[in-house]
C-alpha cells in the first residue's frame, strides 16, 4: 500500500506528464471510464435486490422496465462517451454494428470498444464480474467513425483497461506506461491507487480453464494441461493449482496478481473458441504484456492479429511468458 493517497484522477493526469504531446483527452476519456464504472459497480451490487425491487425485464412499480445488468452497463458507457467530443465511435459486445456519435455531437480522436458486462453468468450468484475497455487512435480522419476504425490490431491500443465488480471494486488500466490497480472507496466514492505499477509474479500459481470441456479438446491442449498438472512424463514439473470462475476479468485479475495462466482454447464444439477478440481478448492481452505477461491464441501473439470482424472469436491463453509459449509448443507439437 503506497504512503501518499492518490485518486485515479490523479494518477491519470500525472501519467499524461510522461507523454508532452498530450492533449488530455485521453485523460479524460479515462476519468469517464471510471465514473462509468463507479455507476455500474453501484447497481452491481444492488443486483441481489432485484428479486424485492423488480425482476430483470419486468415492469417495476413505478412502471419502468427493469434493464438486465449487461444492457444497463452498455447503454451507461454508450451515454458517458456519446456527447464529450473524445470519440469518434464505438464498439460494444450488445451491439451488433459500430456504435457512431450522434451527429449533433462532434466526433472525437479516439475510438473504444468494450464488453460492458463481462461474466454474465455469474451476476445472479454474487460471484466476480467485469467490464473490458480497449481504446484506440481513430484512422479516419473526419465526420462519424468507421468500422476500420475499430477493427485494428491490439499493437495500436492508445489504453486498456478492466473493471472488477468483486468483493471490492477495481480498475486498472494501462496507457502503455505501466499497469496500475486502483481500488473504489464506496465512502468518497473514489477510485484510490492501490496496485502501482502490477507485474505478473515470477514464479505462477494457478492454472484457469474450464475442465467441463476437456472432452472436446485437442491432444496438444489435453497435454499441455497434464503438463500444467506435473503429469507430462517427459517435464515433469511441480503442479499449479487450479482456479476457475467463469468470469474472464476475474479469472485474469487473479492470475495477473497471482501468477499463471488463463485459458480458453478451441476445441471440437468450438473451433474458434468463445471469447471474443476484439474487446475481451485484445484489452487484456495489452494490459498482460505491459505487466510482463504474454497472450496468444495458441500459435501467435493476440495483439498481432488483424481483426477482421467485431464479434470475430479467439483462442486465448494468457498468463506468465513461460506458461504461455509452452502452450503454444504443446499446440504445435500435438495438433498438426
Ligand atoms: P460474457 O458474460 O461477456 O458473455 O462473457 C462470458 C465469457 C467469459 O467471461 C468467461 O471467461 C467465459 O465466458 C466462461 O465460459 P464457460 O462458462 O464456457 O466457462
Ligand atoms: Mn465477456
Ligand atoms: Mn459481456
Amino acid at each position: 500500500m503506497p504512503d501518499k493517497i492518490i485518486t485515479i484522477e490523479r494518477h491519470i493526469v500525472e501519467q499524461q506528464r510522461a507523454y508532452p504531446e498530450a492533449t488530455g483527452v485521453l485523460s479524460s476519456l479515462l476519468y469517464d471510464v471510471a465514473l462509468a464504472a463507479k455507476i455500474i459497480a453501484r447497481e452491481t451490487t444492488r443486483a441481489g435486490l432485484v428479486e424485492i425491487l423488480g425482476l430483470a425485464g419486468k415492469i417495476n412499480v413505478q412502471g419502468e422496465e427493469q434493464m438486465k445488468l449487461d444492457i444497463f452497463a452498455n447503454e451507461m458507457i454508450i451515454r458517458m462517451n456519446s456527447y464529450t467530443g473524445r470519440l469518434a465511435v464505438m464498439a460494444s459486445e450488445e451491439m451488433e454494428n459500430i456504435i457512431t456519435v450522434p451527429e449533433e455531437y462532434e466526433a472525437g480522436k479516439y475510438v473504444a470498444v468494450f464488453d460492458p458486462l463481462d461474466g454474465s453468468s455469474n451476476i445472479d450468484v454474487n460471484v466476480s464480474i467485469g467490464t473490458i475497455i480497449g481504446i484506440y487512435h481513430r484512422l479516419s480522419t473526419k465526420g462519424p467513425g468507421t468500422l476500420e476504425d475499430c477493427l485494428q490490431k491490439g499493437r495500436q491500443l492508445a489504453a486498456a483497461c478492466y473493471v472488477i465488480y468483486g468483493a471490492s471494486t477495481m480498475m486498472v488500466y494501462t496507457t502503455g506506461n505501466g499497469v496500475h490497480g486502483f481500488t473504489l472507496d464506496c465512502s468518497i466514492g473514489e477510485f484510490l491507487l492501490s496496485h502501482p505499477n502490477i507485474r505478473v509474479p515470477a514464479k505462477p500459481k494457478y492454472y484457469s480453464v474450464n475442465h467441463g470441456h476437456e472432452q472436446n479438446w485437442s491432444p496438444g491442449v489435453k497435454q499441455f494441461t497434464r503438463w500444467l498438472q506435473g503429469l507430462d512424463q517427459e517435464t515433469a514439473r511441480k503442479p499449479l493449482s487450479s482456479r476457475y470462475i467463469g468470469s474472464s476479468v476475474a479469472d485474469f485479475h487473479r492470475n495477473l496478481l497471482k501468477g499463471g495462466i488463463f485459458y480458453y482454447p478451441a476445441d471440437a464444439k468450438r473451433p474458434q473458441g468463445k471469447l471474443r477478440l476484439l474487446y475481451e481478448a485484445i484489452p487484456l492481452a495489452f494490459i498482460n504484456e505491459h505487466a510482463g505477461g504474454y497472450a496468444s491464441d495458441g500459435h501467435c501473439n493476440i495483439l498481432d492479429i488483424q481483426p477482421e470482424s467485431l464479434h470475430q472469436r479467439t483462442p486465448l491463453f494468457v498468463g506468465n511468458r513461460e506458461l504461455v509459449e509452452q502452450a503454444e509448443k504443446f499446440i504445435s507439437r500435438y495438433d498438426k
